[in-house]
């Protein structure tokens, strides 16, 4: 068995940024702490395997937060992630070697009350642990409740999908092909539209990095049913222009705006004459139907049904300049920082 370490690293919130600046990852810093306490009355000591990178962390560090209260200066930087228990309270019901699911943060080890982590199945079929922060875990969630509940997607309707080749974006193509829709993917890049066209079974990928890019959407995919968005800004602004009668827009995110004052929507007039909705939604609102998703996507990835992908980093360290690379495209598939490894369950 390994020695027990003396220090553990984790990443705090050092100062705060501006809301409509890129993000900086020097806002960030690395610290070097005392190896945690055994857990007090209730408490887990948890070992952190994998953590999650989201854009939505960028709202959670601006003074006025968002959904979510914003993280302190000098407090870990907050982050959905997947450990293992390494020692519990005698009275916890989850035991060393558990593995678990719940907002550790940016950190190696955490103390956590056992009510803050929920205990993970062994992966379905056809799965792997990974797969609780791909389609099993949020992202696969968010997916399957926008597209099913806002989105209200219908056989033989058309999809577009922003944001298409990212981690929630690639899952929404997948659900609407597999419910028989013709989807069309946005994205920046050609590898990542030929990933869209060849693994994902989109109809067409649009690169929108590309000049006439416009042009072309208007030519092939013509007008939608459905969109789901990942990107808002102009893109969104565009494609208000695109709608068919009684089209209904998901609002899962706008990343164009995360890091900037956003500019308004100059044409959005087009939803009266559309009989059009629009409707913003967040993910954890859906959780008292978190089983029903997870058990209809654990069916999809055992039938080999879900192509997915993750773009692992290594080390809680590397988890600041890794948050920047969603807003610059850099990542290819679902963001996650491999923050320790699993040698044997329970051990450190
Ligand atoms: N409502 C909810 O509850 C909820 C829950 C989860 C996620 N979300 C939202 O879902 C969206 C996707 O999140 P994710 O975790 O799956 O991340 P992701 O799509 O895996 O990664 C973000 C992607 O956004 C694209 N992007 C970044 N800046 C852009 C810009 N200015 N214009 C166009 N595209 C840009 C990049 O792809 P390209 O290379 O193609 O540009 C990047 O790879 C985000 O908007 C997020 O906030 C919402």
């Amino acid at each position: 068995m390994a020695p027990t370490p003396t220090t553990y690293k984790r990443v705090v919130l050092s100062s705060r940024p501006s809301p409509t600046k890129l993000l900086d990852p020097a806002v960030f810093s690395l610290r070097h702490e005392p190896f945690p306490s055994p857990p007090g009355n209730g408490e887990l000591l948890i070992k952190v395997l994998y953590l999650s990178l989201d854009p939505a962390m960028r709202s959670w560090i601006n003074p006025s937060g968002s959904y979510m209260a914003p993280v302190p200066l000098g407090g870990t930087m907050r982050s959905f992630g997947l450990g293992v228990i390494i020692s519990s309270d005698e009275g916890c019901k989850l035991k060393k070697g558990d593995r678990v699911q719940g907002f550790f943060g940016w950190t190696e080890y955490a103390l956590s009350p056992e009510k803050a982590a929920t205990l993970l199945a062994p992966p379905p079929p056809g799965a792997e642990l990974l797969d609780y922060l791909g389609p099993l875990g949020p992202t696969g969630l968010t997916a399957y409740f926008g597209l099913t509940d806002i989105g209200q997607l219908k056989k033989g309707e058309t999809l577009v999908v922003t944001g298409a080749a990212g981690a929630t974006g690639s899952i929404v193509c997948q659900l609407g092909k597999l419910w028989g829709a013709k989807v069309f993917g946005i994205a920046g890049g050609t590898e990542k539209c030929q990933w869209l066209e060849r693994e994902c079974g989109v109809e067409m990928a649009f690169d929108y990095k590309t000049e006439g890019w416009r042009e072309e959407f208007k030519r092939v995919a013509g007008r939608f049913d459905v969109l789901f968005d990942n990107v808002g800004g102009k893109m969104l602004d565009f494609l208000l222009t695109r709608m068919n009668k009684r089209a209904r827009i998901a609002v899962c995110g706008g990343i164009s705006d995360y890091n900037s004052r956003p500019k308004g929507l100059t044409n959005y007039l087009a939803l009266i004459n559309a009989r059009a909705r629009m409707e913003g939604f967040l993910i954890m609102d859906y959780a008292p139907r978190f089983a029903e998703g997870t058990r209809e996507l654990a069916r999809m990835l055992s039938r080999g049904e879900l192509r997915r992908k993750f773009h692992v980093l290594k080390g809680v360290e590397s988890a600041p300049e890794g948050l920047g690379m969603l807003f610059s495209g850099q990542n290819t598939g679902k963001l996650v920082v491999q923050v320790g490894e699993e040698t044997e369950r329970g051990k450190l």
